[in-house]
């Protein structure tokens, strides 16, 4: 196929280059389609518009495929750890046993945020979704660090950043959680690995199951990056205006809040919780959902990239069964769910729109199963998508010709207008 595609606008040709990745997608390149024929593109919801060039994570939703660094989700996630995997999406390299060590150190070595802002997560109501605290004390950590809030950060200030908003994200959001339960906050202790350290400081318990800790670690691994999502997108935006990195990161926790993104994790269980206790059939509801006039959704189900089997659902799916089993746990929204998926992939309005469950639509049973609350589960998505956040914005940050994104627009409002007085209008 050629490497250069043919645009004819009236009387007028034009070639603009195509761009071919190293997994074989293309785009044609618009770079100077404005400059040389005055047009723009209209791609609302970005649909088909690549923002960027990435080397980090590979999607094709067709196949259902997801790969960091060119390693598959499916063997990240059985052979490697959260930390791992987050050192492979920052630095393009699996980890010698030292350079791990190291990272985790420096993480652990975070452990800990400046009374400010603990006296700002105690002022929130204890009714507070957490993720409004933690998006408020993400951005307001740039008030403490100052180091970090520099234009350009030097490459061993990046890696600081790096490793100290992922040991401040997992206080920050332990403490939010020990808040809103009205219990005083639980200092991290830096002989537990990342996973059980957070959770003993959720809990209090030092006794972790390894068991447990290795599911939010497996949950974790499969949130990591997932290309340009909106979150991701949001955090290039922010961070392409050089704003500060805890501002930058702070903007992908507001985007991810969405039920739409990240929320929808959330939302899934409430969906199921209200389905049972409404004592609907599994139809009803699908046909309330297709139903246009209806505003209700299948949360979990449906994705703008997979039109097949979203790989991570699949694997969280398994672990659903086996962590409920390890942990002697039952858990009814769990049936709920499968039946749930069950009769919509056999529903002529799902299949034909390629909805299949996504990511959310199990990892709330397992967020429950290891004692998560409901609202805590859109916080627990920020800590698994945190490295690919920061991953994405040290790419962008490092890459030749960076520029602000400042997308273009078509105008379509009043054109002639003159001024009236107030008096007279
Ligand atoms: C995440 O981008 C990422 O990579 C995100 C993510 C990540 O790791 O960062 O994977 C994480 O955000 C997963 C998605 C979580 N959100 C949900 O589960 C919410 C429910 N899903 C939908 O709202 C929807 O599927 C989206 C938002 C995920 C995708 O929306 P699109 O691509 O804009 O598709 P659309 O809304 O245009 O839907 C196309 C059709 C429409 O029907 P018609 O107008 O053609 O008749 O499918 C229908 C939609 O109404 N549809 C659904 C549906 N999802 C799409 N109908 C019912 N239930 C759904 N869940």
């Amino acid at each position: 196929m050629s490497d250069k595609a043919k645009l004819v606008l009236g009387d007028k040709t034009i070639e603009l280059p195509v761009f071919t990745g190293t997994e074989g997608e293309k785009a044609i390149d618009i770079t100077k389609l404005r400059a040389e024929t005055g047009y723009v593109t209209l791609d609302s919801g970005y649909m088909n518009t690549g923002a960027c060039t990435s080397a980090i994570t590979f999607l094709d939703g067709e196949q259902g495929i997801l790969k960091y660094r060119g390693y598959s989700i499916e063997e990240i996630a059985e052979k490697s750890s959260f930390l791992e995997a987050s050192y492979l999406v920052f630095y393009g390299k699996l980890p010698t046993a030292t350079e791990l060590k190291t990272f985790e150190d420096r993480i652990a070595a975070f452990d800990d945020v400046p009374e400010g802002i603990k006296t700002m997560i105690k002022a929130f109501p204890k009714d507070a979704h957490p993720m409004a605290v933690l998006s408020a004390n993400m951005v307001s950590l740039s008030a403490f660090h100052h180091d970090l809030c520099a234009q350009d950060l030097t490459p061993p200030q990046k890696d600081q950043a790096i490793a100290q908003l992922m040991g401040q994200l997992k206080v920050m959001a332990a403490y939010a959680f020990r808040h809103s339960q009205g219990k005083d906050f639980v200092k991290s202790d830096r002989s537990l690995d990342y996973c059980s350290d957070f959770i003993h400081m959720m809990t209090g318990n030092k006794n972790v199951k390894k068991e447990v800790a290795k599911a939010l670690d497996v949950l974790l691994i499969l949130h990591v990056d997932h290309e340009q999502n909106c979150s991701t997108s949001s955090v290039r935006l922010v961070g392409s205006s050089k704003a500060n990195i805890f501002a930058t990161i702070s903007a992908g926790v507001d985007a991810l809040w969405g039920p739409l993104h990240g929320g929808a994790n959330q939302a899934v269980l409430e969906m199921l919780e209200e389905i049972k206790g409404s004592g609907k059939s599994y139809q009803q509801f699908l046909d309330e959902v297709k139903d246009k006039n209806s505003s209700s959704r299948l949360m979990g189900f449906g994705h703008r990239v997979y039109k097949n089997f979203d790989p991570r659902a699949k694997i969280i799916k398994k672990a659903c069964d086996s962590v409920l089993a390890t942990l002697g746990a039952q858990d009814s929204l769990l049936d709920i769910a499968k039946g749930l998926e069950e009769v919509a992939l056999k529903d002529e309005y799902f299949v034909s729109r390629k909805l299949y469950p996504n990511v959310d639509f199990y990892s709330g049973i397992i967020y429950r199963a290891l004692g998560i609350p409901t609202n805590m589960f859109t916080v627990m998505f920020a800590m698994g998508r945190l490295p690919g956040w920061l991953a994405q914005w040290k790419e962008m940050v490092e890459q030749p010709g960076f520029k602000i994104c400042r997308p273009r627009q078509i105008y379509t409002g009043d054109t002639k207008n003159t001024y009236k007085d107030l008096k007279s209008r």
